[in-house]
């Protein structure tokens, strides 16, 4: 019996030395020490034996036993290490790889140059306010003097929401809301998105941005108008600028102008840019209608006030000499890249 189980444990030992993986370890466990194992049988023989044998073999039997069990244990944790190894080798991480770049953003060239005039308003005491998007007609149209029947409507393709509610066309709006909240004096700037049913083209689109500006006050005249706006257009586009008013219409202002700068290109001879007029129209000015004042419970015998409203989707289009309105909403950052 001596002799089985020293035989046992070296085949034991031997085998564990041949083995590859966790799972041959498993089935040599089973083989000899698993309740249907060779060494689990030979004792299972020992009742047979003579009371001076028994203590003897049966101290042989635990060596055996936790001799293989040490040896399958060891060989588990070799196995494990080389896996490991393994593993290890073939995950490497090569820390000297050049990254991957990661594309900067940038501002939209249509917020560069919308930050810029705010800075100039900003500097000359304004400030910035904004208005919903989802207007009431009333604000939209008949508190500026545009009434339902009125022409002028029709030259401003709206979308309508329900009858007494649209996208505003226009941001006037915020001059009949800002004129509700606050006492005069005040002097405010307000950009912002517009919508109107144009189809889109180079020059159109259902959305853009308009900034309008309202200063009311006692002993607003015209000439303040004048001084505000040749100081902003030459802040804007270089002291040289040469500025002019064209008498015009709009119905919440009275008298009204149109502001045109002499093409900054061409020096007012003519050109593509200036569609060989000499000098770009860049935005809508006007005396607040007294009409308009009395709108929002400030009396005209008070007080007076200026407004304007430009459009600043025309104004980045000239700065940076961009053709196409489209270029600014597609955001193809090879188009945004060069701002
Ligand atoms: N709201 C006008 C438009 O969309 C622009 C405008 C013109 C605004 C004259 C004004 C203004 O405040 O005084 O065409």
């Amino acid at each position: 019996m001596k002799e089985q189980l020293e035989s046992i444990r070296d085949r034991a030992l031997q085998e564990l030395g041949h083995t590859g993986d966790l799972q041959e370890l498993e089935k040599i466990r089973v083989n000899y020490l698993g309740k249907k194992g060779e060494l689990t049988a030979i004792l299972k023989q020992m009742g047979g034996l003579s009371p001076e044998e028994r203590p003897v073999i049966g101290q042989l039997a635990n060596q055996v036993r936790e001799q293989i069990e040490e040896g399958i244990q060891s060989r588990a944790d070799t196995l494990k290490q080389q896996a490991l190894a393994r593993q290890l080798a073939a995950e490497t991480i090569d820390v000297t790889l050049p990254g991957k770049p990661c594309r900067r953003g940038a501002k939209h060239p249509l917020s560069i140059v919308l930050d810029e005039i705010q800075e100039i308003f900003i500097g000359m005491g304004f400030e910035i306010v904004q208005g919903p998007e989802v207007e009431l007609d009333y604000y939209n149209f008949e508190a500026l003097n545009l009434p339902k029947d009125h022409p002028a409507r029709d030259t401003q393709d709206t979308f309508y929401i329900s009858d007494n509610v649209v996208l505003r066309t226009q941001t006037s709006p915020v001059q009949i809301r800002t004129m509700e909240k606050q006492k005069p004096p005040i002097r405010i700037i307000s950009p912002g998105r517009v919508y109107r049913s144009d189809a889109v083209d180079a020059t159109h689109s259902p959305l853009f941005h308009q900034i309008e500006g309202l200063v009311v006050d006692k002993g607003i005249t015209f000439a303040d108008l004048k001084g505000t706006l040749e100081t902003f257009i030459k802040r804007l586009y270089g002291e040289d600028s040469v500025v002019r008013f064209r008498p015009h219409h709009f119905p919440f202002t009275e008298p009204s102008a149109e502001v045109d700068v002499q093409c900054f290109n061409c020096k007012g001879q003519g050109c593509r840019l200036c569609k060989n007029e000499g000098w770009i129209e860049i935005l809508g000015c006007g005396m607040v209608h007294p009409q308009v004042l009395r709108n929002c419970g400030i009396d005209p015998e008070e007080y007076t006030g200026f407004a304007l409203g430009m459009g600043l989707e025309r104004v980045v289009m000239r700065r940076y000499t961009i053709d196409d309105l489209r270029l600014f909403y597609e955001n193809d950052v090879r188009f945004l890249q060069q701002f």
